[in-house]
Protein backbone atom coordinates (compact mmCIF):
# COMPACT_ATOMS: atom_id res chain seq x y z
CA UNK A 1 0.00 0.00 0.00
CA UNK A 2 1.41 3.42 -1.16
CA UNK A 3 0.07 6.52 -1.62
CA UNK A 4 0.56 9.14 -4.15
CA UNK A 5 0.96 12.75 -4.12
CA UNK A 6 0.36 14.96 -7.11
CA UNK A 7 3.11 17.13 -7.50
CA UNK A 8 1.04 19.56 -9.34
CA UNK A 9 -1.12 20.27 -6.81
CA UNK A 10 -3.65 22.57 -8.04
CA UNK A 11 -5.60 19.63 -9.20
CA UNK A 12 -6.59 16.11 -8.31
CA UNK A 13 -5.61 13.49 -9.97
CA UNK A 14 -2.62 15.08 -12.04
CA UNK A 15 -0.99 12.79 -14.10
CA UNK A 16 2.17 13.25 -12.68
CA UNK A 17 3.14 12.08 -9.39
CA UNK A 18 5.41 11.64 -6.09
CA UNK A 19 5.03 8.52 -4.42
CA UNK A 20 5.61 7.98 -0.79
CA UNK A 21 6.13 4.07 -0.19
CA UNK A 22 4.04 3.57 2.92
CA UNK A 23 5.25 -0.39 2.30
CA UNK A 24 8.25 -2.38 4.35
CA UNK A 25 9.74 -5.98 3.68
CA UNK A 26 11.22 -8.26 6.54
CA UNK A 27 13.67 -9.77 3.86
CA UNK A 28 14.28 -8.17 1.01
CA UNK A 29 15.63 -10.87 -1.37
CA UNK A 30 17.44 -8.07 -3.37
CA UNK A 31 19.92 -7.59 -1.30
CA UNK A 32 19.68 -10.83 1.27
CA UNK A 33 19.13 -14.47 1.89
CA UNK A 34 15.73 -14.61 2.89
CA UNK A 35 13.35 -17.44 4.14
CA UNK A 36 11.31 -19.11 1.08
CA UNK A 37 7.81 -18.00 0.82
CA UNK A 38 5.00 -20.33 1.35
CA UNK A 39 3.33 -21.24 -2.49
CA UNK A 40 -0.45 -21.17 -2.36
CA UNK A 41 -0.10 -23.84 -5.11
CA UNK A 42 -4.05 -23.95 -6.12
CA UNK A 43 -7.38 -22.20 -6.41
CA UNK A 44 -9.46 -21.03 -3.34
CA UNK A 45 -12.30 -19.48 -2.46
CA UNK A 46 -13.24 -17.79 0.21
CA UNK A 47 -16.29 -16.84 1.70
CA UNK A 48 -15.99 -14.37 4.39
CA UNK A 49 -19.80 -14.04 5.00
CA UNK A 50 -18.41 -17.70 6.86
CA UNK A 51 -16.39 -15.51 9.08
CA UNK A 52 -12.44 -15.66 9.63
CA UNK A 53 -10.06 -17.36 7.57
CA UNK A 54 -7.23 -19.28 7.94
CA UNK A 55 -5.42 -18.35 4.58
CA UNK A 56 -5.02 -14.76 5.99
CA UNK A 57 -3.65 -13.21 8.65
CA UNK A 58 -4.00 -9.48 10.78
CA UNK A 59 -1.31 -7.26 11.21
CA UNK A 60 -0.57 -6.64 14.49
CA UNK A 61 -2.96 -4.04 16.01
CA UNK A 62 -5.62 -5.08 13.73
CA UNK A 63 -9.55 -6.56 14.50
CA UNK A 64 -11.52 -7.58 11.63
CA UNK A 65 -15.05 -8.53 12.36
CA UNK A 66 -17.72 -10.38 10.31
CA UNK A 67 -20.91 -10.16 8.94
CA UNK A 68 -23.53 -10.49 6.53
CA UNK A 69 -21.36 -8.01 3.95
CA UNK A 70 -18.67 -10.47 4.56
CA UNK A 71 -15.11 -9.05 6.45
CA UNK A 72 -15.77 -5.54 7.83
CA UNK A 73 -12.54 -3.43 7.57
CA UNK A 74 -13.89 -0.80 10.51
CA UNK A 75 -12.14 2.17 10.87
CA UNK A 76 -13.50 3.74 13.94
CA UNK A 77 -12.80 7.19 15.74
CA UNK A 78 -9.01 6.33 16.63
CA UNK A 79 -8.45 5.49 12.68
CA UNK A 80 -6.49 2.78 13.24
CA UNK A 81 -5.76 0.77 10.24
CA UNK A 82 -7.17 -2.77 9.51
CA UNK A 83 -5.12 -4.64 7.07
CA UNK A 84 -5.11 -9.14 6.61
CA UNK A 85 -2.75 -10.52 4.13
CA UNK A 86 -2.50 -14.26 2.80
CA UNK A 87 0.36 -16.58 4.44
CA UNK A 88 0.71 -17.70 1.15
CA UNK A 89 2.21 -16.55 -2.07
CA UNK A 90 0.89 -16.89 -5.70
CA UNK A 91 3.57 -17.31 -8.56
CA UNK A 92 1.27 -15.44 -11.19
CA UNK A 93 -2.41 -16.05 -10.99
CA UNK A 94 -5.84 -14.44 -10.93
CA UNK A 95 -7.70 -12.79 -8.06
CA UNK A 96 -10.99 -11.30 -8.08
CA UNK A 97 -12.45 -9.41 -4.82
CA UNK A 98 -16.24 -8.92 -4.31
CA UNK A 99 -15.66 -5.19 -2.33
CA UNK A 100 -17.70 -2.32 -0.91
CA UNK A 101 -14.96 0.89 -0.49
CA UNK A 102 -15.41 2.40 2.47
CA UNK A 103 -16.27 5.98 3.13
CA UNK A 104 -15.43 9.19 3.80
CA UNK A 105 -12.86 12.30 2.83
CA UNK A 106 -9.42 10.58 3.07
CA UNK A 107 -10.02 7.09 4.00
CA UNK A 108 -8.19 4.79 1.56
CA UNK A 109 -9.70 1.24 0.99
CA UNK A 110 -7.17 -1.30 -0.82
CA UNK A 111 -6.57 -4.84 -2.49
CA UNK A 112 -3.04 -5.35 -2.90
CA UNK A 113 -0.90 -7.91 -4.12
CA UNK A 114 3.02 -7.34 -2.89
CA UNK A 115 6.01 -9.31 -3.15
CA UNK A 116 8.83 -9.76 -0.82
CA UNK A 117 10.82 -7.24 -3.24
CA UNK A 118 8.06 -4.93 -2.93
CA UNK A 119 6.73 -5.49 -6.45
CA UNK A 120 2.97 -4.32 -6.00
CA UNK A 121 -0.69 -4.44 -8.13
CA UNK A 122 -2.43 -1.88 -6.47
CA UNK A 123 -6.07 -1.16 -6.21
CA UNK A 124 -7.28 1.69 -4.05
CA UNK A 125 -10.11 3.17 -3.67
CA UNK A 126 -10.44 6.78 -1.87
CA UNK A 127 -13.86 7.59 0.21
CA UNK A 128 -13.91 10.99 -0.70
CA UNK A 129 -14.16 9.83 -4.89
CA UNK A 130 -17.96 8.12 -5.33
CA UNK A 131 -17.18 7.40 -9.46
CA UNK A 132 -13.60 6.26 -9.68
CA UNK A 133 -11.49 3.80 -8.25
CA UNK A 134 -7.23 4.60 -8.85
CA UNK A 135 -4.97 1.24 -10.27
CA UNK A 136 -1.26 1.49 -9.93
CA UNK A 137 1.99 -1.04 -9.73
CA UNK A 138 5.37 -0.90 -8.80
CA UNK A 139 8.09 -2.79 -9.84
CA UNK A 140 11.40 -3.60 -7.02
CA UNK A 141 10.44 -0.34 -5.31
CA UNK A 142 10.70 1.78 -7.46
CA UNK A 143 9.04 4.83 -6.15
CA UNK A 144 10.19 7.43 -8.11
CA UNK A 145 7.94 10.18 -9.86
CA UNK A 146 6.20 8.68 -12.57
CA UNK A 147 2.62 8.44 -14.55
CA UNK A 148 2.04 4.80 -13.53
CA UNK A 149 -1.56 5.22 -11.63
CA UNK A 150 -5.15 5.57 -13.36
CA UNK A 151 -8.34 6.12 -12.51
CA UNK A 152 -10.57 4.44 -13.98
CA UNK A 153 -14.44 5.07 -13.39
CA UNK A 154 -16.91 2.84 -11.25
CA UNK A 155 -20.57 3.61 -10.17
CA UNK A 156 -20.54 3.95 -6.02
CA UNK A 157 -17.87 1.94 -5.18
CA UNK A 158 -18.60 3.00 -1.75
CA UNK A 159 -22.33 1.41 -1.94
CA UNK A 160 -21.82 -0.95 -4.11
CA UNK A 161 -20.46 -4.34 -4.58
CA UNK A 162 -18.06 -4.61 -7.02
CA UNK A 163 -15.68 -7.21 -8.25
CA UNK A 164 -12.26 -6.11 -8.76
CA UNK A 165 -9.45 -8.51 -10.24
CA UNK A 166 -6.23 -8.42 -11.17
CA UNK A 167 -4.64 -11.19 -13.71
CA UNK A 168 -1.18 -11.34 -13.78
CA UNK A 169 0.82 -13.36 -16.03
CA UNK A 170 5.05 -12.74 -16.83
CA UNK A 171 3.23 -11.27 -20.48
CA UNK A 172 0.75 -8.48 -19.02
CA UNK A 173 -1.01 -7.38 -16.02
CA UNK A 174 -5.04 -6.70 -16.16
CA UNK A 175 -7.05 -5.33 -14.17
CA UNK A 176 -10.81 -5.45 -14.21
CA UNK A 177 -14.10 -4.18 -12.83
CA UNK A 178 -17.17 -7.02 -13.01
CA UNK A 179 -15.48 -8.61 -15.63
CA UNK A 180 -15.01 -5.56 -17.76
CA UNK A 181 -11.54 -4.81 -18.42
CA UNK A 182 -10.32 -1.22 -17.08
CA UNK A 183 -6.50 -1.78 -17.40
CA UNK A 184 -3.77 -3.93 -19.67
CA UNK A 185 -0.06 -3.47 -18.47
CA UNK A 186 2.67 -5.31 -20.91
CA UNK A 187 5.53 -6.59 -19.51
CA UNK A 188 7.41 -3.75 -22.08
CA UNK A 189 5.81 -1.30 -21.09
CA UNK A 190 7.14 -1.15 -17.73
CA UNK A 191 10.47 0.10 -18.32
CA UNK A 192 10.92 -2.98 -20.52
CA UNK A 193 10.45 -4.84 -17.62
CA UNK A 194 12.32 -3.56 -14.88
CA UNK A 195 8.98 -2.14 -13.42
CA UNK A 196 7.57 -4.64 -14.07
CA UNK A 197 5.73 -7.10 -11.13
CA UNK A 198 7.24 -10.73 -11.70
CA UNK A 199 7.86 -11.88 -7.79
CA UNK A 200 5.54 -14.11 -5.88
CA UNK A 201 3.31 -12.06 -4.03
CA UNK A 202 1.33 -12.08 -1.34
CA UNK A 203 -2.25 -10.74 -1.40
CA UNK A 204 -3.25 -7.76 1.14
CA UNK A 205 -6.66 -6.40 2.02
CA UNK A 206 -6.61 -3.32 4.38
CA UNK A 207 -8.68 0.52 5.44
CA UNK A 208 -6.35 3.30 6.44
CA UNK A 209 -6.59 6.75 7.25
CA UNK A 210 -4.82 8.72 4.06
CA UNK A 211 -5.89 12.24 5.61
CA UNK A 212 -4.83 11.84 8.99
CA UNK A 213 -3.76 14.86 11.03
CA UNK A 214 0.25 13.51 11.09
CA UNK A 215 0.27 12.01 7.04
CA UNK A 216 2.18 14.08 4.79
CA UNK A 217 0.35 16.99 3.04
CA UNK A 218 1.04 14.96 -0.06
CA UNK A 219 -0.53 11.63 0.87
CA UNK A 220 -3.21 13.86 2.23
CA UNK A 221 -3.88 15.80 -0.91
CA UNK A 222 -3.57 12.53 -2.59
CA UNK A 223 -5.97 10.74 -0.18
CA UNK A 224 -8.70 13.79 -0.69
CA UNK A 225 -8.12 15.82 2.21
CA UNK A 226 -8.05 15.73 5.67
CA UNK A 227 -10.56 12.56 7.35
CA UNK A 228 -13.32 13.78 10.27
CA UNK A 229 -13.09 10.87 11.84
CA UNK A 230 -15.82 12.21 13.98
CA UNK A 231 -18.09 11.50 10.98
CA UNK A 232 -16.51 7.37 11.35
CA UNK A 233 -17.33 4.85 11.24
CA UNK A 234 -15.43 4.24 8.09
CA UNK A 235 -15.81 0.77 7.09
CA UNK A 236 -14.65 -1.35 4.16
CA UNK A 237 -16.45 -4.74 3.11
CA UNK A 238 -14.82 -7.68 1.47
CA UNK A 239 -17.90 -10.31 0.69
CA UNK A 240 -15.72 -12.48 -1.12
CA UNK A 241 -12.58 -13.57 -2.76
CA UNK A 242 -11.08 -15.79 -5.05
CA UNK A 243 -7.32 -16.48 -5.44
CA UNK A 244 -5.84 -18.44 -8.32
CA UNK A 245 -2.11 -19.88 -8.04
CA UNK A 246 -1.10 -19.79 -12.21
CA UNK A 247 1.83 -22.12 -10.21
CA UNK A 248 0.29 -25.15 -9.05
CA UNK A 249 1.31 -27.87 -7.17
CA UNK A 250 4.37 -25.68 -5.66
CA UNK A 251 5.00 -25.97 -2.16
CA UNK A 252 7.35 -22.74 -1.62
CA UNK A 253 8.79 -20.30 -3.63
CA UNK A 254 12.44 -18.97 -3.13
CA UNK A 255 14.67 -16.02 -5.13
CA UNK A 256 17.27 -17.99 -7.04
CA UNK A 257 19.86 -14.88 -7.20
CA UNK A 258 19.49 -11.17 -6.36
CA UNK A 259 17.72 -9.99 -9.94
CA UNK A 260 14.48 -10.10 -8.98
CA UNK A 261 13.45 -11.76 -12.27
CA UNK A 262 10.81 -14.14 -12.46
CA UNK A 263 13.43 -16.22 -14.30
CA UNK A 264 15.32 -16.53 -10.99
CA UNK A 265 12.27 -17.98 -9.21
CA UNK A 266 12.73 -21.48 -8.29
CA UNK A 267 9.37 -23.01 -7.56
CA UNK A 268 9.69 -25.95 -4.81
CA UNK A 269 7.61 -29.13 -3.65
CA UNK A 270 8.66 -31.26 -1.17
CA UNK A 271 10.65 -33.34 -3.09
CA UNK A 272 12.24 -31.33 -5.62
CA UNK A 273 13.87 -27.99 -6.79
CA UNK A 274 12.68 -26.78 -9.68
CA UNK A 275 13.70 -23.62 -11.49
CA UNK A 276 11.14 -22.53 -13.68
CA UNK A 277 12.63 -20.76 -16.65
CA UNK A 278 9.60 -18.46 -18.49
CA UNK A 279 10.80 -17.19 -21.96
CA UNK A 280 9.14 -14.34 -22.69
CA UNK A 281 8.74 -14.79 -26.63
CA UNK A 282 9.46 -11.36 -28.83
CA UNK A 283 5.60 -10.54 -28.76
CA UNK A 284 5.29 -9.40 -24.85
CA UNK A 285 4.74 -5.90 -24.66
CA UNK A 286 2.78 -5.62 -28.33
CA UNK A 287 -0.71 -4.44 -28.57
CA UNK A 288 -3.67 -6.40 -29.57
CA UNK A 289 -6.12 -6.10 -26.89
CA UNK A 290 -9.29 -5.07 -26.79
CA UNK A 291 -10.58 -2.08 -23.78
CA UNK A 292 -13.32 -1.24 -21.36
CA UNK A 293 -15.67 -1.26 -24.50
CA UNK A 294 -15.48 -4.70 -25.07
CA UNK A 295 -18.48 -6.77 -23.66
CA UNK A 296 -16.96 -10.47 -22.79
CA UNK A 297 -14.71 -11.73 -20.45
CA UNK A 298 -12.17 -9.08 -19.41
CA UNK A 299 -9.75 -10.80 -20.67
CA UNK A 300 -8.55 -13.68 -22.49
CA UNK A 301 -5.41 -14.72 -20.52
CA UNK A 302 -7.21 -16.84 -18.02
CA UNK A 303 -6.20 -20.23 -19.54
CA UNK A 304 -2.64 -19.73 -18.24
CA UNK A 305 -1.29 -21.85 -15.55
CA UNK A 306 2.18 -23.71 -14.50
CA UNK A 307 2.42 -27.41 -13.07
CA UNK A 308 5.26 -28.11 -10.66
CA UNK A 309 6.26 -31.71 -11.95
CA UNK A 310 9.19 -33.20 -11.43
CA UNK A 311 11.21 -36.64 -12.84
CA UNK A 312 14.48 -35.61 -13.69
CA UNK A 313 14.52 -34.23 -16.98
CA UNK A 314 13.57 -31.23 -18.58
CA UNK A 315 9.67 -31.05 -19.75
CA UNK A 316 7.87 -28.43 -22.52
CA UNK A 317 4.93 -27.28 -21.34
CA UNK A 318 2.80 -24.39 -22.62
CA UNK A 319 1.89 -21.17 -21.11
CA UNK A 320 -1.53 -20.21 -22.86
CA UNK A 321 -1.64 -16.38 -23.03
CA UNK A 322 -4.48 -15.88 -24.63
CA UNK A 323 -3.52 -13.25 -27.65
CA UNK A 324 0.07 -13.17 -26.47
CA UNK A 325 1.64 -16.47 -26.87
CA UNK A 326 4.59 -17.73 -24.37
CA UNK A 327 6.86 -20.53 -24.91
CA UNK A 328 7.80 -22.20 -21.00
CA UNK A 329 10.32 -24.56 -20.16
CA UNK A 330 11.60 -26.12 -16.81
CA UNK A 331 14.81 -27.26 -15.74
CA UNK A 332 14.85 -29.83 -13.53
CA UNK A 333 17.87 -28.99 -11.12
C1 LIG B 1 17.80 -3.83 1.44
O1 LIG B 1 16.84 -3.13 0.68
C2 LIG B 1 15.81 -2.56 1.45
C3 LIG B 1 14.78 -2.00 0.50
O2 LIG B 1 15.36 -1.16 -0.43
C4 LIG B 1 16.38 -1.51 2.36
O3 LIG B 1 15.37 -0.95 3.15
C5 LIG B 1 17.41 -2.17 3.25
O4 LIG B 1 18.02 -1.19 4.04
C6 LIG B 1 18.45 -2.88 2.42
N1 LIG B 1 19.30 -3.63 3.31
C7 LIG B 1 20.59 -3.69 3.13
C8 LIG B 1 21.34 -4.53 4.10
O5 LIG B 1 21.16 -3.08 2.23
C1 LIG C 1 -20.31 6.63 6.08
O1 LIG C 1 -21.24 5.59 6.15
C2 LIG C 1 -21.75 5.41 7.46
C3 LIG C 1 -22.60 4.17 7.48
O2 LIG C 1 -23.28 4.02 6.28
C4 LIG C 1 -22.51 6.63 7.88
O3 LIG C 1 -22.95 6.46 9.20
C5 LIG C 1 -21.56 7.81 7.83
O4 LIG C 1 -22.27 8.99 8.10
C6 LIG C 1 -20.94 7.95 6.47
N1 LIG C 1 -19.93 8.98 6.53
C7 LIG C 1 -19.74 9.83 5.55
C8 LIG C 1 -18.66 10.82 5.75
O5 LIG C 1 -20.37 9.79 4.52
C1 LIG D 1 12.70 3.63 -11.75
O1 LIG D 1 11.70 3.94 -12.68
C2 LIG D 1 11.99 5.09 -13.45
C3 LIG D 1 10.84 5.31 -14.36
O2 LIG D 1 9.69 5.37 -13.61
C4 LIG D 1 13.26 4.90 -14.25
O3 LIG D 1 13.57 6.09 -14.92
C5 LIG D 1 14.40 4.54 -13.30
O4 LIG D 1 15.54 4.21 -14.06
C6 LIG D 1 13.99 3.35 -12.46
N1 LIG D 1 15.04 3.07 -11.49
C7 LIG D 1 15.60 1.88 -11.42
C8 LIG D 1 16.64 1.71 -10.36
O5 LIG D 1 15.30 0.96 -12.16
C1 LIG E 1 -10.04 2.12 -24.90
O1 LIG E 1 -9.94 2.63 -26.19
C2 LIG E 1 -10.33 3.98 -26.28
C3 LIG E 1 -10.33 4.37 -27.73
O2 LIG E 1 -9.19 3.89 -28.38
C4 LIG E 1 -9.36 4.81 -25.43
O3 LIG E 1 -9.75 6.16 -25.49
C5 LIG E 1 -9.41 4.32 -24.01
O4 LIG E 1 -8.45 5.00 -23.23
C6 LIG E 1 -9.11 2.85 -23.94
N1 LIG E 1 -9.30 2.37 -22.59
C7 LIG E 1 -8.44 1.54 -22.01
C8 LIG E 1 -8.79 1.10 -20.67
O5 LIG E 1 -7.39 1.15 -22.54
C1 LIG F 1 -18.97 -12.78 -4.15
O1 LIG F 1 -19.86 -11.75 -3.79
C2 LIG F 1 -20.45 -11.11 -4.90
C3 LIG F 1 -21.23 -9.92 -4.39
O2 LIG F 1 -22.20 -10.31 -3.50
C4 LIG F 1 -21.31 -12.12 -5.64
O3 LIG F 1 -21.87 -11.51 -6.76
C5 LIG F 1 -20.43 -13.27 -6.08
O4 LIG F 1 -21.24 -14.29 -6.67
C6 LIG F 1 -19.70 -13.87 -4.91
N1 LIG F 1 -18.72 -14.82 -5.41
C7 LIG F 1 -18.47 -15.95 -4.81
C8 LIG F 1 -17.44 -16.80 -5.43
O5 LIG F 1 -19.06 -16.29 -3.80
C1 LIG G 1 -1.31 -31.17 -8.81
O1 LIG G 1 -2.07 -31.48 -7.65
C2 LIG G 1 -3.36 -31.93 -7.96
C3 LIG G 1 -4.11 -32.07 -6.67
O2 LIG G 1 -3.35 -32.78 -5.73
C4 LIG G 1 -3.25 -33.23 -8.74
O3 LIG G 1 -4.54 -33.67 -9.09
C5 LIG G 1 -2.45 -32.99 -10.01
O4 LIG G 1 -2.26 -34.21 -10.67
C6 LIG G 1 -1.13 -32.40 -9.68
N1 LIG G 1 -0.46 -32.03 -10.91
C7 LIG G 1 0.81 -32.31 -11.12
C8 LIG G 1 1.33 -31.87 -12.43
O5 LIG G 1 1.52 -32.87 -10.29
C1 LIG H 1 17.40 -20.82 -14.03
O1 LIG H 1 17.56 -21.21 -15.40
C2 LIG H 1 17.90 -20.14 -16.24
C3 LIG H 1 17.89 -20.67 -17.67
O2 LIG H 1 18.72 -21.80 -17.79
C4 LIG H 1 19.25 -19.58 -15.83
O3 LIG H 1 19.57 -18.50 -16.66
C5 LIG H 1 19.15 -19.10 -14.39
O4 LIG H 1 20.41 -18.63 -13.95
C6 LIG H 1 18.68 -20.22 -13.50
N1 LIG H 1 18.47 -19.68 -12.17
C7 LIG H 1 18.87 -20.30 -11.09
C8 LIG H 1 18.57 -19.61 -9.83
O5 LIG H 1 19.45 -21.38 -11.13
C1 LIG I 1 5.56 -31.13 2.95
O1 LIG I 1 6.33 -31.76 3.94
C2 LIG I 1 6.06 -31.31 5.25
C3 LIG I 1 7.03 -31.95 6.20
O2 LIG I 1 7.13 -33.31 5.94
C4 LIG I 1 4.60 -31.64 5.58
O3 LIG I 1 4.30 -31.14 6.87
C5 LIG I 1 3.71 -30.96 4.57
O4 LIG I 1 2.36 -31.33 4.80
C6 LIG I 1 4.08 -31.34 3.17
N1 LIG I 1 3.33 -30.55 2.25
C7 LIG I 1 2.70 -31.07 1.23
C8 LIG I 1 1.94 -30.12 0.39
O5 LIG I 1 2.74 -32.24 0.94
C1 LIG J 1 0.48 -0.17 -25.89
O1 LIG J 1 -0.54 0.79 -25.93
C2 LIG J 1 -0.32 1.85 -25.05
C3 LIG J 1 -1.55 2.72 -25.06
O2 LIG J 1 -1.99 2.92 -26.37
C4 LIG J 1 0.94 2.59 -25.45
O3 LIG J 1 1.21 3.64 -24.54
C5 LIG J 1 2.09 1.62 -25.42
O4 LIG J 1 3.26 2.23 -25.87
C6 LIG J 1 1.80 0.42 -26.30
N1 LIG J 1 2.86 -0.56 -26.17
C7 LIG J 1 3.39 -1.17 -27.19
C8 LIG J 1 4.45 -2.15 -26.90
O5 LIG J 1 3.02 -0.97 -28.34
C1 LIG K 1 6.30 -32.83 -6.29
O1 LIG K 1 6.50 -33.29 -7.61
C2 LIG K 1 6.34 -34.69 -7.74
C3 LIG K 1 6.65 -35.06 -9.16
O2 LIG K 1 5.78 -34.44 -10.05
C4 LIG K 1 4.91 -35.07 -7.41
O3 LIG K 1 4.76 -36.47 -7.51
C5 LIG K 1 4.61 -34.65 -6.00
O4 LIG K 1 3.26 -34.89 -5.71
C6 LIG K 1 4.88 -33.15 -5.84
N1 LIG K 1 4.71 -32.79 -4.45
C7 LIG K 1 3.84 -31.88 -4.09
C8 LIG K 1 3.81 -31.55 -2.64
O5 LIG K 1 3.12 -31.32 -4.88
C1 LIG L 1 -9.22 -16.64 -26.38
O1 LIG L 1 -8.08 -17.11 -27.03
C2 LIG L 1 -8.29 -18.37 -27.65
C3 LIG L 1 -6.97 -18.86 -28.17
O2 LIG L 1 -6.25 -17.82 -28.77
C4 LIG L 1 -9.34 -18.22 -28.74
O3 LIG L 1 -9.59 -19.46 -29.35
C5 LIG L 1 -10.62 -17.70 -28.10
O4 LIG L 1 -11.58 -17.46 -29.09
C6 LIG L 1 -10.37 -16.42 -27.36
N1 LIG L 1 -11.55 -16.05 -26.63
C7 LIG L 1 -12.00 -14.81 -26.64
C8 LIG L 1 -13.20 -14.56 -25.82
O5 LIG L 1 -11.44 -13.91 -27.27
Amino acid sequence: MRSQIPSLAATALTFSYLVVGQTTTDCNPLNSTCPSDTALGKTVTIDFTQGENSEFSADTGTTITYGTNGAEFIISSNGLAKTISTNSYIFFGKVSVALRAANGTGIVSSFVMESDDLDEIDWEWLGGYTTTVETNYFGKDNTTSYDRATSPTVSDPQDTFHIYTIDWTPASITWSIDSVLVRTLYYADALDGANYPQTPMRIKLGNWVGGAADESTGTVEWAGGYSDLTEAPFTMYVKNITIEDYTTNGTSYSYGDMTGSYESIIIENNSTSTNTSYSVGESVGTNSTSNASSTASSSNSSSSSVSVTSGGSSQPASFLLGLVGLGCAYLVL
